[in-house]
Order: structure tokens, then sequence, then C-alpha cells
């Protein structure tokens, strides 16, 4: 991600840190937005109080994260396994009391419960667009739940997913370029 963002954003100065536990003073920043990131801290209410920390006061904290239930892109993957025989591996959740409902009203209370204010969230819907070969590299590489799928294969398991996976993106391939309809959750609220 540093990478990417040295050439998307010139100039910019970057840092590599982790929440709940960032090396910047209070009160740092006009705007603090962690897109797709709360759904991976291993404790969301001290990350997002952490975002509200950095933020001055009058500044907003944005957040998105994934809804519950089943998108366009992962009714793939259930398919490709299912189609291949892969034995799919359980994800990883945060113990319930550490855990958050992924709805609109579960990630508005994480963001009221770390003191933010007029906290508004809602969904928001896209067309996500790339490329159908990257798509597959980032699950053979490991990346998401699919990856960690993927990558406990064995050599030939991995052959027939890679198999079915041509076979079922392809209605959604239209001139190279794969398209999902897709939705997050997105909230922001300012600091008091
Ligand atoms: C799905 S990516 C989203 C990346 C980027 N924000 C975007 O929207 O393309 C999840 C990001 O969360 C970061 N992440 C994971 N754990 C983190 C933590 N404890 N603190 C901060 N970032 C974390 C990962 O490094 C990764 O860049």
């Amino acid at each position: 991600m540093l990478e990417i963002a040295a050439v998307t954003a010139p100039g910019a100065r970057l840092h590599r840190a982790g929440l709940p536990d960032l090396p910047f003073d209070d009160d740092r920043f006009d705007a603090v937005l962690a897109n797709f990131v709360v759904n991976h801290v291993p404790d969301p209410r001290a990350g997002v109080r952490e975002l509200a920390r950095v933020t001055r006061s009058g500044g907003r904290v944005v957040a998105t994260v994934w809804p519950s239930g089943r998108n366009a892109q992962s009714r793939l993957w259930a398919a490709v396994v299912e189609a291949s025989g892969a034995v799919p591996v359980p994800s990883v959740r945060l113990p319930q009391e550490r855990d958050f409902p992924r709805t609109v009203r579960g990630l508005s209370a994480l963001l009221s419960q770390a003191g933010l204010q007029e906290v508004c969230a809602g969904t928001i819907h896209w067309e996500h667009r790339g490329d159908p070969t990257s798509l597959w590299r980032g699950a053979e590489a490991g990346i998401g739940g699919i990856g960690t799928t993927v990558v406990a294969q064995t050599a030939e398991v991995r052959r027939r997913m890679r198999a079915e996976y041509e076979r079922l993106v392809a209605p959604l391939v239209d001139e190279g370029r794969l398209a999902f309809r897709t939705t997050a959750l997105l909230a922001v609220g300012t600091r008091p």
C-alpha cells in the first residue's frame, strides 16, 4: 500500500503504523479515513478511538467496512470452492466481546462509542471493475479469506480452482474487464 500511495500521491508524507497505536499527537488531522481497515484490526473499538484521538476538534473520521452477508464477489468464490471440491478454511472471527455487527447500525455505534458525534452511516453501492487475472493472482497469493483457502489446497486442487474460476468468471467479464456490483458500509463522525 505504501508503494502504491507513493505513486498515486507523490509528495505525501507516508508512515507505516498500526492501530490501535498511531505515532501521532492528539488533534493532529482535519480528516481521518480508514477505508476497509477497521474490519481488519484485532480491536475495532480501540482502533476507532485512536482514529478519533488523532483528529482535531471539528474534524471528521470516516470508515468503510464490508457488510455481513454475501456479495457478487463472495458468491463467485463460493461457487469456485464448491465446483472444484476445495476444502474451505473457515474465516477467523474476532471474540464476541470485541466484534461489532457489520451493519449500518453496528458501524454507526462503533463510531459513537469512540466519542464521535453527528454520526451518519449508510450503504454505498458501486461497480467494482478490474482485471480477472489480477483477482485470481491475489487469491493465489493468499490475500483475503479466499486466499487463505487457495493456499491451503494441494497443487492439484489449486489447478481445479483456477479452471473453475476461469469458467465461472467468464459471464462477469466484458471486453476483458471484470465488473461486479458491490456494496459497502460507510460512516462519518465528527470529533467534538
Ligand atoms: C483491504 S486493505 C484496504 C487498503 C486501502 N485502505 C484501500 O481502501 O485500498 C486493508 C488495509 O488494512 C491495513 N491494516 C491491517 N491491520 C491494520 C492495523 N492494525 N492498523 C492499521 N492498518 C491495518 C492493511 O495493511 C491493509 O492496507
